[in-house]
């Protein structure tokens, strides 16, 4: 409990510092450590994307680069990290190191992954609502993975939170997301599906509609300050509720935060590759948008020799949007990390 304290208040002055002062550091790591997956959710395309990946010494030495630069919270992520067979050895090497772990999952393989889960520090699961509407963006039985997941990780302790993805199939229907992650006492954090495929360049069939994306909002910010446990501040909320128009926002892209490609290469960010202005920048095309690695080159040291994006007006991924309003002082966005970090986001809404 107190070094956590201890890496939450080392963490803010180094938020701060890099928000004030223009210095740089990859407090915050997504790694991507494959982009193989065992769903196929509608809105994603991953499978698009899927190619070389760094071994586990690679993974290994990287994570040690990025930790001397400055990495203090690492989030493995995909495709779906479980489904590699040495994530227990990655998420045991980032803690000794001195991480904060967290993983980013679908669920479905954490039955057979427990052992791994009992050493990360937080879960993200995917949910998208109940059962009929999960299942029609995630394939069939994916919520019942999830609710197995959820009691799995009550059961050995370890925190919780939701990924909402906003589509066509659940859009309309936030409430019911809200009531779910309410009575299982687990808070929950939205965003909205962007118009290409997640990873890829196709579009998204299921994108929402952008006027019901907003109401959504709207809803998702009532009811949070009646006190349902969402994680997205009111800030965060009223930029999200601009999507898809370009929205200015501050951009951590390369300054606080850098995403690993699961071949080891160093983004500063993974929506910038998508976006209109990567496509219109000759240089910052594809996969190069933020730097080309060198060969050989680990990845603090690619993040220390890359430089940061200019930002691109389309930001909207859900903790990307929430470390913009920490990084420009939203009182709302504080109030909620502070609460986050202290452990009460309860459930405390509906009597
Ligand atoms: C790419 S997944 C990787 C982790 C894991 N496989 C999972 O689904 O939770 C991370 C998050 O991205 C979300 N996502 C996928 N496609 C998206 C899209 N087109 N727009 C916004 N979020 C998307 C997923 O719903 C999930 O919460
Ligand atoms: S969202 Fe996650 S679970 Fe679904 S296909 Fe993409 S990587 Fe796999
Ligand atoms: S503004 Fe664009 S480049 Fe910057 S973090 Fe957001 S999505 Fe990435």
């Amino acid at each position: 409990m107190a070094g956590s304290l201890y890496k939450a208040l080392t963490g803010s002055l180094t938020l701060v510092r890099v928000a004030l002062m223009g210095t740089r550091a990859p407090l915050f790591v997504s790694w991507n450590l494959t982009f193989r997956c065992n769903l196929r959710c509608a809105y994603c395309g991953v499978e698009d994307a899927i190619g070389p990946e760094l071994d586990t010494d690679g993974v290994i030495r990287g994570l040690e680069s990025l930790w001397k630069q400055g990495a203090r919270w690492v989030t493995f992520s995909g495709g779906e990290p479980l489904t590699r067979s040495d994530i227990g050895e990655i998420v045991k090497a980032a803690r000794n190191l001195g991480y904060s772990v967290f993983i980013s999952t679908n669920g479905a393989l954490i039955p057979r992954k427990e052992d791994v889960i009992r050493q990360v520090d937080h879960v993200t699961l995917s949910l998208d609502g109940p059962r009929e509407v999960h299942d029609a963006a995630r394939g069939q039985g994916a919520f019942d993975q999830v609710m197995r997941a959820v009691e799995i990780c009550r059961g050995i302790g370890v925190s919780t939170s939701f990924q909402c993805t906003l589509c066509k199939c659940n859009v309309d229907v936030v409430d019911d997301a809200l009531e779910l992650a309410e009575t299982l006492g687990v808070p929950i954090m939205f965003q909205p599906a962007t118009m290409r495929l997640d990873s890829s360049s196709r579009p998204n069939p299921i994108a929402p509609d952008p006027d019901a994306l907003r109401r959504a909002m709207e809803q998702i910010a009532r009811a949070a300050r009646e006190g349902a446990p969402v994680l997205n501040s009111p800030e965060g909320l009223r930029h999200l509720s601009r999507w898809p128009n370009k929205a200015d926002i501050w951009c951590g892209a390369g300054r606080l935060f850098c995403v690993v490609e699961p071949d080891g290469y160093v983004l500063a960010c993974h929506q910038f590759q998508f976006a209109e202005a990567a496509q219109s920048r000759a240089v910052a095309t594809g996969r190069d948008a933020g730097r080309r690695a060198l060969p050989g080159e680990l990845q603090g040291e690619q993040f220390a020799s890359m430089s940061p994006l200019p930002g691109c007006a389309e930001c909207w991924c859900g903790p990307i949007v929430e470390l913009a309003m920490l990084a420009r002082f939203r009182p709302g966005a504080w109030r909620l990390a502070v609460r986050r970090q202290l452990g009460l986001l309860r459930r405390r809404r509906r009597g």
